[in-house]
């Protein structure tokens, strides 16, 4: 069996450390500095069972493509803007995903994320998230209602046994910063024609009292039949009085379905854009494979 990385099935956590960053050092000393942080990872989670700690290390195209000598992820590609730049492209090399129950092992691990891999990355962009008040996203909406559950994330998050690149994942992350001010001036019947659910109790809207462009109608999508489900671990971020947004992340055994629900939000299908974008951007965007931990390992 080849082993799945501890963060990406992960249910419930209440903090994430995304970290983004460059590589500009030797490949060896980043294969190195995968071994020494997966080190550092199961130390901790002996150390704080109580956590539930989890990660995931993921490498954008370019240098997966060089640590893999071409092997694998055939799905894989650098995000490019979408929607006029609407939603911009900050592709980097590698993704650090840290989440679990307690902020302070989730900043252990982090450190030792900065220790394993030294001046080998340039990191780009740190963010620190939190769960919020009853699963809910800033806007008051609750997060991740038709997530996939139980036994149905591994079938929609993990590529599965026996196939090329068994126990990976596609990732995407973007970070989205909210208008709140602006997003207080609906009201909450405007904001549930916005979402697609309602907002107490988040009871999806039947497809006929919810606009084409509500966020439910743009990112439900099927193809022959089938739903194209992706897994999704976003987190709130941010300060009261400065910047806060939802730090988006998607895990899925294909890139495709990310990629349908990005072009269907950002008016790349049928010229409509997500209604969602009234009151928060995109400011990041990223495309990342995940190796199983058995591949990492190997790498
Ligand atoms: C559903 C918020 C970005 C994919 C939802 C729901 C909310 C929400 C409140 C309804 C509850 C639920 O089922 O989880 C947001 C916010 C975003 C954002 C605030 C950014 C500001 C995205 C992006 C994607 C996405 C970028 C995909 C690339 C989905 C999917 C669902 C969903 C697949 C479930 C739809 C269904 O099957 O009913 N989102 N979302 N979301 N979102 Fe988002
Ligand atoms: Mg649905």
């Amino acid at each position: 069996m080849t082993q799945v990385q501890s963060g990406i099935l992960l249910e419930h956590c209440r903090f994430g450390i995304f970290i983004e960053a460059m590589v500009q050092g030797e490949f060896a000393d980043l294969r190195q500095g995968c071994k020494q942080f997966c080190q550092a990872l199961s130390e901790l989670q002996q150390q704080f069972p109580d956590a539930h700690l989890g990660a995931v290390l993921a490498f954008g195209a370019d240098v997966w493509h060089d640590l893999s000598n071409g092997q694998g992820a055939k799905e894989l590609k650098p995000f490019t803007p979408l929607g006029k730049g609407l939603a911009p492209a900050t592709q980097r090399d590698l993704l650090v995903h840290i989440q679990s129950l307690r902020h302070d092992v989730n900043f252990s691990l982090a450190q030792a994320a900065l220790a394993a891999f030294g001046n080998t990355i340039r990191v780009e962009e740190e963010t620190h998230g939190f769960r919020w008040v009853e699963e809910r996203d800033l806007s008051g909406f609750i997060d991740g209602t038709e997530n996939p559950q139980g036994e149905q994330r591994p079938v929609v998050a993990v590529i599965g046994e026996g196939e090329e690149d068994a126990g990976g994942s596609y990732v995407l992350v973007q970070r989205y910063e909210h208008n709140l001010r602006q997003w207080q001036r609906f009201t909450t019947e405007q904001q549930e024609q916005i979402i697609g659910r309602t907002k107490l109790s988040s009871e999806e809207l039947p497809p006929e009292q919810r606009p084409e462009t509500s966020h439910v109608s743009r990112v439900d999508l099927k193809e022959d039949g089938k739903g194209l489900k992706i897994l999704r671990q976003s987190l709130p971020y941010g300060t009261a009085s400065g910047k806060h947004g939802l730090y988006f992340i998607a895990y899925c055994a294909r890139l495709h379905n990310i990629e349908q629900q990005l072009l269907s939000m950002f008016g790349e299908r049928d010229g409509k854009h997500d209604a969602l974008l009234r009151f928060s951007r995109a400011v990041t965007g990223s495309y990342y494979f995940a190796p199983s931990l058995t591949r990492l390992l190997a790498l």
